[in-house]
């Protein structure tokens, strides 16, 4: 194969470095699978409105999120195991995202700890937080966060309990992973990988291992989730939060009006529209196609973000028409991670702004800031 030249590429190259249940984490979708595959198919659906003749001279992508500068308005998504995809993928993808000029979130669930990645950065770095019963840990990752400079903080909404992803529970999926025949092979046949693991410590939680108490099962995401994860957690929480905090806050999971219209009268920053790639509940509709109807109900009140789907700059650039002030990638990242490391990550950064920038211009427009919804062809929603 040429050089990757789309995230399609890195995926196919993914799926041949990483170790089936690392690489089937990520490309999982809970039970069928359907609004995984609604928020890619529902942004193939929105068309794009050409125009011709317009100067395309000095274009611009630049633009803000929660009033950072971002390079683009697309930032790495927190995503669980991200270093089980590449030995210490999280350092390598923050690095990444930091020289790109887009924010880098560290998942709770991450294989790198807060404290490493604040150690390979010079910038600040923003952490997702997953609220669980025992609350002084969760006062402790805060803290944390604190400490290591964050500059934001993302409270996730839409996992206190786990969706059932049926390739995880077939591949026994555990960091670190088991040593049983199956587990072995999958990993011998990757020996990139293996290498790349020999030469790390960080095989298993690093926010979590150390650091909570009475912690039965660490490895299975599963176990974990049911008993850790506080089902009750509701918006009242989040003004404990806030006050721990004292942050910027972005509240990640809202797929509804109703809740968009609670998320902003907590008085956060954002709120990133999602059904959390597909992974939580099966049924629910694409991000993408949800978002006009937030957008008009809390847009003077809070930014509005999206994720979920996004596999180009086209799909990008019909986000922001659509009305989102920022984007986020999930799959993009790891699959540019699982297949070439940091260089990986830094390629598929490249590629969607290639991307966004040929086909903003291709649609008449110069600058990411003035891009609308007279930029479709047709009004999807
Ligand atoms: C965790 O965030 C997951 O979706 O697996």
């Amino acid at each position: 194969m040429t050089a990757p030249l789309t995230i399609a590429d890195l995926k196919w190259l993914a799926r041949r470095r990483v170790p089936k249940m690392f690489f089937e984490y990520a490309d999982s979708g809970s039970w069928t699978e359907g609004t995984y595959r609604a928020n890619e198919d529902d942004f193939a659906a929105i068309k794009l409105r050409q125009r011709v003749m317009v100067d395309m001279t000095n274009r611009s992508l630049t633009s803000t999120m929660i009033g950072h500068d971002v390079a683009m308005p697309v930032a790495l998504a927190p995503t669980g195991f991200t270093g089980m995809q590449h030995a210490d993928g999280e350092m390598l993808a923050a690095k990444a995202a930091e020289e790109f000029g887009v924010p880098f979130t560290l998942s709770t669930m991450s294989i790198c700890s807060i404290e490493d990645v604040a150690s390979v950065t010079t910038k600040p770095f923003w952490f997702q937080l997953y609220v669980m019963r025992d609350r002084d840990f969760v006062q402790n990752l805060i803290d944390r966060a604190k400490r290591a400079g964050c500059s934001a903080l993302v409270v996730t909404a839409d996992l206190q309990i786990l969706g059932q992803r049926h390739k995880d529970i077939h591949n026994g999926l555990s960091a670190p992973p088991k040593f049983t025949p199956k587990h072995v092979w999958q990993m011998a046949t990757r020996p990139q990988w293996c290498l790349g693991m020999l030469g790390t410590k960080r095989r298993t939680f690093g926010n979590i291992v150390g650091h909570a108490k009475n912690v039965s099962d660490l490895s299975s995401l599963g176990s974990w989730t049911a008993e850790q994860f506080d089902p009750r957690l509701s918006w009242k929480d989040i003004e404990w939060i806030k006050q721990q905090w004292g942050g910027k806050l972005i509240i990640k999971g809202v797929l509804d009006e109703e809740d968009a219209r609670a998320a902003a009268d907590t008085g956060a920053d954002a709120v990133i529209v999602s059904n959390h790639g597909g992974r939580q509940l099966d049924g629910a509709p694409s991000s993408i196609s949800m978002l006009p109807k937030i957008v008009d109900a809390v847009r003077d009140r809070i930014e509005v973000h999206v994720d979920g789907g996004i596999r180009s700059g086209q799909d990008v650039l019909k986000a922001v028409a659509l009305g989102a002030r920022g984007t986020y990638i999930g799959r993009p990242f790891l699959y540019g991670l699982g297949a070439m490391g940091k260089e990986g990550v830094d390629l598929a950064l490249s590629i969607l702004r290639k991307e966004l920038d040929v086909t903003m211009a291709l649609c008449g427009k110069r600058d990411i800031q003035t891009v609308d919804r007279s930029i479709l062809a047709h009004n999807p929603y």
